[in-house]
């Protein structure tokens, strides 16, 4: 799952860096990416896709790093976006807007139009009061907003409920069962262009057969519109494909996407669509780490922890969804393996990045936090005025500073005391 990471005399590599040598030169927390790890996921589904007229759209939100975003739109990739922030990111990268979709619940109107001056391929639009708003600033602007619908497929993708978003209860999507009838209302406002069909499930899902059902359910749809003469041209799956933190054996990258098209395949209604994807943790998620060194161990009559200098503001995921990351020792120490809870400094019985691990560790050793790619950095905070941990990208040999530590003078600069 980390095929990047070795251990090299008794000290944990990333490709051919060891993050020893990393730590000493960079400080920690630091993030560490493959160049190569990323690379290679993006072209798994670029090479399953081949032949098919497909657009894999890197969902930006997983980790937005300026050179993340680069490597991916020279490898061809599109992007989903949820904000106008990112696509501002997204442009500032180098991506092209033409391959750029615009998904998420609360669009406003500033960022509708930078996205249609910029050009977007489509707007995923999840509601009928947003396709109205939607029409007006298109129509305002002269123009025509190419617009999906995210269809709710209500489909169970068993995965944690925070990240679970194709149930009927969850605030995302249109109703399955309203969306005819929203399609048939978009197509008579004046500022749109109906374009497509949209649908995300969850994120980390580890079966496919939610996705399939959830395809079924969408072609369903589509023949229905084929039926009252609303033509599409694309059909977009999202993303959520789940990737391995622990135990788990999602299907391979190449199989869910031949699983997909031989399903799509089996509905005449779907021929002649372009497929869309919007993979965001299977491209980044095992492509990074947290590297963290420990600040001190401390025991109570209940338990051991090793207080590490990263913390939840730097990776979220535990606190929030009590996620599992794999932590391992960068240096193989000797001696007997003692159960330890991994937390941080923070003030919160919530800052914890791992529970009950088995570990040789001393004051001053090296974790490293693995599977951290994805959602790691992006949904990092200032929390406890700590500076956000810098980022580096490993290229074989080479090692780049993608994003610098940030200084804590920067942290309060936007503040102003009141006079009097
Ligand atoms: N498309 C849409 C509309 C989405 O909402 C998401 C993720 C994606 C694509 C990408 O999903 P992925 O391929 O990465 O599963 N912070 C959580 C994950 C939240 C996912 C939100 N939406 C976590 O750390 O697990």
């Amino acid at each position: 799952m980390n095929d990047w990471l070795s251990d090299r005399n008794g000290t944990l590599h990333a490709e051919s860096v060891s993050l020893d040598s990393l730590a000493r030169q960079y400080g920690t927390p630091l993030y560490v990416y493959s160049r190569s790890a990323i690379e290679s996921a993006y072209a798994e589904f670029a090479q399953a896709a081949a032949g098919r007229k497909v657009l894999v759209c890197y969902a930006l939100k997983a980790n937005s790093n300026i050179a993340v975003i680069d490597l991916l739109a020279r490898a061809g990739a599109g992007f989903d976006i949820v904000s106008g922030g990112e696509l501002h990111r997204a442009l500032a990268a180098g991506a092209d807007p033409s391959k750029v979709v615009f998904s998420g619940v609360g669009k406003n109107e500033a960022e509708m139009r930078l996205a249609l001056e910029h050009g977007v391929r489509c707007f995923n639009v999840e509601s009928e009061p947003e396709l109205l708003r939607l029409s007006g600033v298109a129509a305002a602007m002269g123009t025509r907003a190419p617009v999906s619908l995210r269809v709710n497929p209500d489909v169970d993708a068993g995965t944690h409920p925070y990240i679970s978003t194709g149930l009927k209860q969850n605030k995302f999507g249109i109703a399955h069962d309203r969306a005819l009838d929203v399609y048939r209302q978009a197509s008579t406002l004046p500022g749109l262009k109906l374009v497509g069909i949209d649908c995300h499930i969850g994120s980390q899902i580890t079966e496919l057969a939610p996705f399939l059902a959830a395809l079924d359910k969408v072609a369903e749809l589509v023949t229905q519109l084929t039926d009252a003469g609303i033509q599409l041209e694309h059909l977009d799956l999202g993303g959520g494909l789940g990737i391995c933190y622990d135990d788990e054996t999602p299907p391979a990258r190449s199989v869910m996407l031949s699983a997909l098209f031989s399903r799509i395949d089996t509905h005449p209604a779907l021929a002649g669509l372009e497929v869309l994807f919007e993979f965001g943790r299977s491209i980044v998620g095992n492509a990074g780490l947290l590297l963290t060194r420990v600040e001190y161990l401390k025991s109570s009559p209940e338990k051991r922890f090793a207080i590490v200098d990263a913390a939840m503001n730097d990776l979220m995921r535990p606190a929030l969804y009590e996620a599992f990351h794999r932590i391992v020792p960068v240096l193989v120490r000797q001696g007997e393996a003692e159960l330890f809870d991994i937390v941080g400094p923070v003030c919160e019985s919530g800052d914890w990045l791992g529970r009950d691990r088995r570990l040789t560790v001393q004051e001053g050793d090296l974790l490293a936090v693995l599977s951290a790619g994805a959602y790691g950095m992006a949904m990092s905070s200032n929390y406890n005025t700590r500076p956000r941990p810098a980022e580096i990208m490993v290229d074989d040999g080479q090692v780049y500073l993608i994003r610098e530590r940030e200084n804590v003078e920067a942290l309060y600069a936007l503040e102003h005391r009141i006079p009097g």
